[in-house]
């Protein structure tokens, strides 16, 4: 099995890994935003001015993903923790595919839609229930998806995980982002400016595409079957991936 060779791989994945699952991409054909404007959906002042109509756009976003399950993408990214001594998976994805698969320590830069907070404890839990079992905490406040939503800032611990990782990188393999969202998509230019091995897969190309020395214009799966050759993926079951 002849692995690409190196110390520290990172994953740095965007909606397109998601594709091969059934989720539709933010953007392009079909993408999200085509059909639905985000300041009506996805942002501070929407949930504040229409909190149910919010909600009915994330669960049926929890519904349709839900019924999702990690493709060969993520089950290899998955793989690769056993083959390397140290792999950091940075997603910009919100779906949780990458943990159902079996990958640890997921930096999840724009949040999780299974996760929800209540702004006036700070209280954050995980809930997988489809559709949200309750959007209004006891004290009448609504639940909010712990998303970073257009206007919010990144949370700083993901952050300066995120860098200490693309500095420390010897291997970095950016999959299936337009890097069309800041500050998010300036991440990679610290892996590739490092001179380091840096490879984009992508089957469009994206403003970042120059930036790197290895781009390949393949799905996200067949780009990483060729790149890891042999690795089994990790085995999806449905009962581990907890829901
Ligand atoms: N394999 C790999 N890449 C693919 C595939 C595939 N099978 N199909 C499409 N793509 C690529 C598209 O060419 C596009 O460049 O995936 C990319 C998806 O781009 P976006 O929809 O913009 O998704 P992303 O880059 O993750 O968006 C970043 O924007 O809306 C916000 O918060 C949201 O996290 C999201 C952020």
């Amino acid at each position: 099995m002849q692995l690409p060779a190196a110390r520290h791989v990172v994953f740095f994945t965007g909606a397109g890994i998601s594709v091969e699952s059934g989720i539709p991409t933010y953007r392009g054909a079909g993408g999200v935003w085509s059909q639905y404007r985000y300041e009506d959906y996805a942002c501070q002042e929407a949930f504040e001015r229409d909190p149910e109509k919010v909600w009915d756009f994330h669960d049926r976003r929890r519904e349709m993903i839900a019924a999702c399950a990690p493709n060969d993408g993520h089950r290899i990214i998955a793989a690769a923790a056993g083959h390397y001594p140290r792999v950091t998976v940075i997603t910009q994805n919100i779906d949780g595919l990458h943990q159902r698969a079996g990958s640890a320590g997921v930096i999840e830069l724009h949040g999780s839609i299974w996760r929800i907070r209540d702004d006036t404890t700070g209280d954050i839990r995980e809930d997988f229930s489809v559709p949200l079992a309750r959007r209004q905490c006891g004290a009448g406040c609504w639940w909010r998806p712990d998303i970073v939503w257009f206007g919010d800032p990144l949370r700083e611990d993901d952050i300066d995980r995120a860098v200490a990782a693309l500095e420390d990188c010897d291997l970095f393999i950016a999959i299936g982002t337009s890097g069309a969202v800041y500050p998010a998509a300036r991440l990679p230019l610290i892996a590739v400016e490092r001179n380091i091995r840096a490879i984009e897969i992508n089957p469009e190309p994206t403003p970042l595409s120059d930036t790197y020395p290895e781009v390949r214009r393949q799905p996200a799966a067949v780009a990483l079957k060729e790149l890891f050759p042999g690795l089994p993926p990790a085995v999806f079951t449905p009962a581990a991936a907890g829901r």
